[in-house]
Formats: C-alpha cells, sequence, structure tokens
C-alpha cells in the first residue's frame, strides 16, 4: 500500500504538536514536527549574533547550515550542523526568532525538499503551518486546529508555571497574538485554512477527544 500523508496546520498554541504525536502512535505513522526544524535555524542564526530584521545574512547563514530530522524510538530529534539542538529550540526567543525568519524566501525554501521526501518515504503525519497548503498540496487528510487566542494562551501559560516558570498570562496571550498575525500575514506560504482541510477547533475538547476525532478520519481514508 503506498504511504499515506496527513497535514495538521494551525496557529501557536493549538496542540498540533501533542495531538499529532498521540496520531502518529495509534496509527504506527511518523510524527514530522517542521516546526522543530525551522527553529533549528533560527538557533543559528542566534547564536551567529544576527538580529531578525538582517534579512540577507540569515538567509546566508540559513543556506550555509544542515538540518535534519532522525528518530530514536519513534521520536523526532532536529540536527544542526549534526548537533541534536532539542534541548534549545524551546525557549520564546527561539520562539520569536523562528516566526521572523520564516517570511524569508530562502529560509522556506531550504526546508521544502526535507519536508516532501520524508513525506514521500514514509507514511506521515506532518504539522507545521503550510503543510496542506503548501508543502503537500496532495495530503490524502488535511486537519486546520485550532483554538481560541484565550484557550491557547491559558493552556501555554499552565505548561510554562509547571515547569516553575514565571509568566503572566497577559504577556503570553500578546505573544500568542503577535506570532499569529505574522505567521498568518507573510507573503509566502502564510498559515491558511487549505480548501479541503477540514477545521477541528479544540477550544472546548479534550486531548483525547481531538486525537480520537483525527485517528477515526484517517483510518476512513
Ligand atoms: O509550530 P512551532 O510553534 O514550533 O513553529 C514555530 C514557528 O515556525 C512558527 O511561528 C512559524 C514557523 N513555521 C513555519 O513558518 N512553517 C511551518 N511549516 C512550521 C513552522
Amino acid at each position: 500500500m503506498s504511504n499515506i500523508n496527513i497535514a495538521i496546520d494551525g496557529p501557536a498554541g493549538a496542540g498540533k504538536s501533542t495531538i499529532a504525536r498521540l496520531v502518529a502512535k495509534k496509527l504506527n505513522y511518523i510524527y514530522v514536527d517542521t516546526g522543530a526544524m525551522y527553529r533549528a535555524m533560527a538557533l543559528c542564526c542566534i547564536r551567529a549574533g544576527f538580529t531578525a530584521d538582517e534579512k540577507e545574512k540569515i538567509e546566508a547563514c540559513c543556506s550555509d547550515c544542515t538540518v535534519d530530522i532522525e528518530y530514536v524510538d519513534g521520536e523526532q530529534n532536529v540536527l544542526l550542523n549534526g548537533e541534536n539542538v532539542g534541548a534549545f529550540i524551546r525557549t520564546e526567543e527561539v520562539s520569536q526568532m523562528t516566526s521572523a525568519i520564516s517570511v524569508y524566501p530562502k529560509v522556506r525554501e531550504k526546508l521544502l525538499d526535507l519536508q516532501r521526501n520524508v513525506a514521500k518515504n514514509n507514511s506521515v503525519i506532518m504539522d507545521g503551518r503550510d503543510i496542506g497548503s503548501f508543502v503537500l498540496p496532495d495530503a490524502d487528510l488535511k486537519i486546520y486546529l485550532t483554538a481560541s487566542v484565550a484557550t491557547r494562551a491559558k493552556r501555554r501559560y499552565l505548561e510554562q508555571m509547571e515547569k516553575g516558570l514565571d509568566v503572566k498570562l497577559e504577556e503570553i496571550e500578546k505573544e500568542i497574538e503577535e506570532r499569529d498575525y505574522r505567521d498568518m500575514h507573510r507573503e509566502i506560504a502564510p498559515l491558511v485554512v487549505a480548501d479541503d482541510a477540514v477545521v477541528v477547533d479544540s477550544s472546548d475538547m479534550t486531548i483525547e477527544q481531538v486525537t480520537d476525532k483525527i485517528v477515526r478520519m484517517a483510518q476512513s481514508i
């Protein structure tokens, strides 16, 4: 049987990675986190001392680095120039830098082949912003997972509190709104609801309910 591709797109904090990871486990597919690839490149630029507005330097830096993924016990590791950078890419600084540099054409081009190849060679559930609309336009199933800004901010707030971080709900809400705006309004491959995507609003759903819904849709492909 040929490989099945599921695209899952949506704004920051909608729960895409949690849900995609669980769906992948249930269906025995590979979970591909494309945000982690963009984050690795943002980390590379931060380490090089560039700011997000230095377009040429950022594009050159991203063209020169290598980004790869590998799977260990079913979990994706992202490698920047061979180094597993998973521990460094989830900070707020990296989140903002990632959203800011992912507007640049050469930054996006860099990851396209990697993403398409992994989907060609495996059954995948791939999460991102432009997967159903651009990277995998022929995906077998496209999900647009969303939730209200208030819900997404609250989830992130609780997550950060659990990690013992001192955070403010209003600040998180503001950061989410900023990132949504940038991701939805950039010129290339913005976050949009693909024509043939199924919109799932998880504001009033549990993780289990969303996972089951997507698994059921996948099983009827
Ligand atoms: O999914 P995430 O929060 O890890 O993504 C971080 C940023 O990367 C996001 O704000 C925009 C960018 N991104 C993108 O432009 N295209 C993707 N397919 C995935 C992420």
